[in-house]
């Protein structure tokens, strides 16, 4: 057990899984009290009871994080059982692969689906903002994560609806932590790129997960634990100079050319002619 988050009270949403999973985790075994926080209420108790177990402080609670009520609850939740909440990691998003084929092809796109992702991948932040900052600010201040995506910062041929939901959530960022900074608060987001979480494992395929490590500049696929290390950083006393900004955690995916993965293959040095 470390106490780089001790005596501090978390909510980690969609973390009943995946990314979620291993940050609530993390930050309960560096200290924190964490509320873990998911639409499927049987996955975060699994989660709250394993910290438990490992002799951490959890609790879950069974939240929709585009329904302002469950949120409500939700922060009430931390407060009610831990006194008060300093830290908040805004991770739950819609990454099941049946939600993903709604948003395959922009011409069949309905207004339904285009909506139900908004109201989920981005609406979900700014509740869990709008309900977190007062509490924050009533108890000295405190640190809110967004997990984006490298989706929100390069085209893709397809989710269309999800890259646009998170390409808000980077700026959602840039204006909390703009506009509360002054009042203790900040915030940040983490970018992941190809993580292998479960859900993640299920929807892409081994031959798409090569094809998309080849453009890593760390040749392997992410892990749940890369991000929760880096949300750790972030919400950490080690970050108190740190806001407003959007971290990639994807071994280098977007730091380079796009011809970069067909240098490596052909074994080409340059791009320039050699004479
Ligand atoms: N895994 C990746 O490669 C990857 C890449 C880029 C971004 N992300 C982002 O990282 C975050 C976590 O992804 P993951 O791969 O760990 O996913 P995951 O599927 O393992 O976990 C997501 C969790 O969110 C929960 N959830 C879904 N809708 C919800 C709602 N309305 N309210 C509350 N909880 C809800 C699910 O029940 C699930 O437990 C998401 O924001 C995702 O968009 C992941």
């Amino acid at each position: 057990m470390g106490e780089r988050v001790k005596g501090k009270v978390a909510i980690v949403t969609g973390a009943a899984s995946g990314i979620g999973e291993a940050t609530a985790k993390l930050l309960a075994s560096e200290g924190a009290a964490v509320v873990v926080a998911d639409m499927n209420g049987e996955g975060a108790e699994r989660v709250a009871a394993a910290i438990r177990a490992a002799g951490g402080r959890a609790v879950s609670q069974r939240t929709d994080v585009s329904k302002e009520d469950d949120i409500r609850a939700m922060v009430a939740r931390a407060v009610s059982e831990f006194g008060g909440l300093h830290i908040l990691h805004n991770n739950a998003a819609m990454t099941a692969g049946h939600e993903h084929a709604n948003d395959l092809d922009l011409l069949t796109m309905t207004v339904e689906y285009w909506d139900r992702s908004f109201s989920v991948n981005l609406r979900g932040a700014m509740l869990g903002a709008k309900h977190a900052i007062p509490v924050m600010i009533a108890g000295g201040g405190g640190a809110i994560v967004n997990t984006s995506s490298n989706q929100s910062l390069g085209g893709d041929l397809s989710q269309f609806a999800y890259s646009a939901a998170k390409a808000g959530v980077n700026a959602l960022t840039r204006s909390i932590a703009t506009t509360f900074g002054r009042r203790g608060i900040r915030c940040n987001t983490v970018s992941p790129g190809h993580i292998e979480t479960p859900t993640n494992k299920a929807s892409v395929s081994p031959e798409m997960s090569a094809a998309i490590v080849s453009n890593n500049l760390i040749p392997r696929a992410g892990r749940a634990d890369d991000l929760a290390q880096a949300v750790l950083y972030l919400v950490s006393d080690e970050a108190s100079f740190v806001t407003g900004q959007l971290l990639s955690i994807d071994g280098g995916q977007m730091a380079h050319l796009p011809h970069y993965s067909y240098l490596v293959a052909s074994g080409a040095k340059t791009t320039n002619q050699t004479p």
